[in-house]
């Protein structure tokens, strides 16, 4: 709770060109709780360079990851927009919860199992311990809900744990935050292999489908999306492909899975990944303009990080003076 309101917390990455993964799993959900909610949305630039980065690219997803918050609907003035590296607090209260989460908690994180298999030459302790810098962003603003994709629900249950042991060492100081995973969209998987996530870092462009994807993309890489070699749309063991295609079907166009199973019945496959390529191209299409104008206002974009930086590391105070005095620190 901050105030009279309880908190959302929830942050993106930098790290590549966002994909429909981002948006149906986590951005496009953001907006529903900027009303009820004391919103924080962050594009967490400090966990990005836990793989290499070009600086000039990381500094313009930088600023394209926040224009995208904002043509996806967030209003600069309902939620609190916002770069980490800005904040000072995520990288100092990450320190001092490092030293309340064990060697062997982050070991078994498949994150970063599976990151550090594919950049062998880059395990560095960044990368180790980044699931501690995503506890401190969320424990830093006394965060209730944090909406996610599937796959962050580990590193969730980890920020929970080191809450939850730190209040036990102490007396209560950090709210225990809960995961808001979607029901649908919650894990989008890649259009060339089925049985792995999308991921803005995928090497295969046609594996992955961007928001800023134009129309004709979009369709191209649908009609290319990789299936099996029935013909029925609908859902099950050895359609992977089409399963996947379905859950995409059913976030753009809010119909259920009866629903989509009876509007393609007797059709094949190619009908429905058409259907699902126009779909998707059409409700993005407006994300797409918006983001285009806001891109070309980077005086705007600058004065909505500043204002978000404000309003954040005000909140974070507060958080971070509660906790060097439990600790013991001289304040
Ligand atoms: P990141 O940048 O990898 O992804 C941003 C959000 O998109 C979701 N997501 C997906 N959802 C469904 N299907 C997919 N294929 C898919 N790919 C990605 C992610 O679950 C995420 O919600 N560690 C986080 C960033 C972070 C964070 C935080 C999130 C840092 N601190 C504090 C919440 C709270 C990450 O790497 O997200």
């Amino acid at each position: 709770m901050l105030g009279d309101k309880k908190v959302v917390f929830s942050g993106v990455q930098p790290s590549g060109n966002l994909t429909i993964g981002n948006y149906l799993g986590a951005i496009k959900n953001f907006s529903a709780f900027s009303d009820e909610y004391r919103c924080f949305y962050c594009v967490v630039d400090l966990h990005a360079i836990t793989v290499r980065q070009v600086p000039a690219e990381l500094r313009r997803r930088t600023y394209e990851t926040l224009a995208l918050y904002m043509a996806c609907g967030l209003d600069p003035e309902k939620n609190t927009l916002f770069v980490q590296s800005h904040v000072p607090a995520h990288a100092e209260l990450s320190w001092l919860l490092n030293c309340y989460t064990m060697f062997g908690e982050l070991s078994r994180m498949t994150q970063f199992k599976d990151k550090s298999a594919k950049h062998a030459d880059n395990i560095n302790a960044g990368l180790f311990t980044y699931p501690v810098l995503m506890a401190a962003d969320i424990l830093l603003y006394q965060t209730d809900l944090v909406p996610v994709g599937v796959d962050q629900k580990q590193h969730l249950e980890l920020a929970r744990d080191i809450a939850g042991r730190f209040n036990q060492a102490y007396s209560p100081t950090f709210v225990v935050p809960e995961p808001y995973i979607p029901q649908s969209g919650m894990k989008i998987m890649s259009l060339a292999d089925p049985l792995s996530k999308m991921s803005k870092s995928d090497p295969n462009p046609n594996a992955v489908v961007y928001i800023l994807d134009d129309k004709d993309t979009v369709l191209r890489k649908f009609r290319r999306a990789v299936t099996d070699s029935g013909a029925e749309v609908r859902p099950g063991e050895g359609k992977e492909g089409i399963s996947n295609l379905i859950s995409i079907y059913r976030c753009f166009t809010g119909k259920t899975e009866e629903e989509v199973i009876k509007e393609f019945e007797g059709k094949g496959y190619g009908d429905f990944k058409t259907a699902c390529g126009e779909a998707c191209a059409d409700a993005l299409s407006p994300v797409r303009e918006e983001f285009a104008r806001l891109m070309a206002d980077k005086a705007y974009l600058e004065a909505v990080m500043k204002k978000g930086a404000e309003e954040a590391s005000y909140a974070a105070a507060r958080t971070m003076a509660k906790v060097k005095k439990k600790i013991g620190f001289i304040g």
